[in-house]
């Protein structure tokens, strides 16, 4: 109880609670696995339920309250009212930028799902020795398994041997709807830690290149410890601060903008992000957004591949970046997606993904492809 209240009111918007939880944890070694979940399930559903709880009261008195509240919430979902959820899930900001429907505001008071993805043709040997795993409903996601155990998966052999990844399955369906072929060169453009990078090479068979950037060094040699234990070589990391001047001279047959976003899709897994976004964060987001993508699209080859993702939902973030986009780049093309968590529904050239549908983070894509210019018409 006392490291909780210790993480839950150290916390700030620069030092998240996931971030302090982790290295709160990772420095007590005598904690026992059971332990740990305990304190983390306590800080996050202190986050979820926070605006239920009276803040006048003990906060260990507010700690037992949200816990009684995500257990009465997971057995009788029923007990909440629509409207309550509505009002108290997200701050008082969101409903001017997104649409608050009772079913999102439902899955963000949900306990998230842990999603893994094996590496290509390894799902079943994962499964099998890690237990606890179930394969998504949707079939696109061939190397997705849901993890119901209770392990700590980064000490796990399997992970230290790069048989797979933690990853979200809505970012697995980024990486899907890339679809880089073996051979091709990618540019993953925000590549942070390697997420999407690995991913994408793992989808190309090692074949070809993976470019991957970010105005992050420390994230970039993130990823270099990550590409190693997961047996990626095929990407090259460089350091890009997103201005004018690409990364490279080099021109893609495919690029990934995985752009920096508010992150209100990941609201149900981060709940204390919900208490530190605001609405100007949303605004000076989407100038950031909008200068990336027109910077990232000058790279593209005629016929390549414009993927743009934000793990939010926000209108400033997302369709109205596509538009401003489209409107601004005649020679880009909306490229239509086959959505994988609908794959009977026609394809479009915009996805909204929401957790209340996928049981993962909320996604936002939006794709072109790049057309020739034709020449001018001879004049007279
Ligand atoms: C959504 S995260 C990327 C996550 C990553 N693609 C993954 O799958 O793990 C966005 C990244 O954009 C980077 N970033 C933010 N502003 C940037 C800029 N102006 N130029 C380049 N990278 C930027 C951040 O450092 C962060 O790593």
């Amino acid at each position: 109880m006392e490291l909780a209240e210790r993480v839950i009111t150290k916390a700030t918007p620069t030092i998240p609670a996931d971030l302090l939880l982790r290295q709160t944890l990772a420095r007590r070694k005598q904690l026992t696995r059971a332990d740990s979940a305990w304190i983390s399930r306590a800080v996050f559903s202190y986050f979820r339920w926070r605006r239920w709880l009276d803040e006048a009261q003990p906060m260990n008195a507010q700690l037992e309250r949200a816990l009684a509240l995500a257990d009465d919430f997971a057995i009788s979902p029923a007990n909440f009212l629509d409207a309550e959820l509505m009002s108290n899930a997200v701050p008082s900001w969101t409903p001017e930028f997104v649409t608050v429907s009772p079913e999102w505001a439902r899955s963000l008071q949900a306990e998230p799902a842990l999603w893994l993805r094996a590496r290509t043709g390894m799902a079943a040997q994962v499964s099998a020795q890690l237990g606890n795993c179930d394969s998504p409903k949707w079939s696109e996601f061939t190397e997705a398994l849901r993890y119901d155990g209770q392990e700590d998966l980064f000490r796990h052999e399997l992970f230290q041997a790069g048989a797979f990844e933690i990853q979200d399955l809505a970012s697995q369906a980024v990486g899907l709807l890339c679809a880089p072929q073996p051979g091709e060169t990618w540019w993953d453009a925000c590549a942070g830690e390697g997420g999407k990078t690995l991913h994408l090479s793992d989808l190309m068979g090692g074949k070809g290149l993976v470019w991957a950037s970010d105005r992050a060094e420390w994230r970039l040699h993130r990823l270099k410890q990550r590409a190693g234990r997961a047996g990626c070589f095929n990407y090259r990391s460089v350091l890009w601060k997103g201005g004018p001047k690409p990364a490279t001279k080099t021109m893609f047959d495919g690029i990934l903008l995985d752009a920096p976003c508010s992150g209100v899709g990941t609201w149900g897994r981060n709940p204390h992000a919900r208490w530190t976004t605001n609405s100007q964060d949303v605004s000076e987001l989407a100038v950031v957004q909008r200068d990336l993508l027109s910077n990232v699209a000058a790279s593209l080859k005629v016929g390549g591949r414009l993927i743009y993702a934000v793990c939010t939902l926000t209108r400033p973030e997302t369709t109205e970046i596509a538009d401003a986009f489209s409107a601004a780049h005649p020679e880009f093309t909306p490229l239509p997606l086959v959505n994988p968590f609908a794959p009977g529904a026609p394809a479009a050239a915009r996805l909204e993904l929401w957790p209340q549908v996928t049981g993962a983070n909320g996604m936002f894509i939006a794709a072109w492809t790049r057309q020739a210019i034709p020449d001018p018409a001879p004049v007279g």
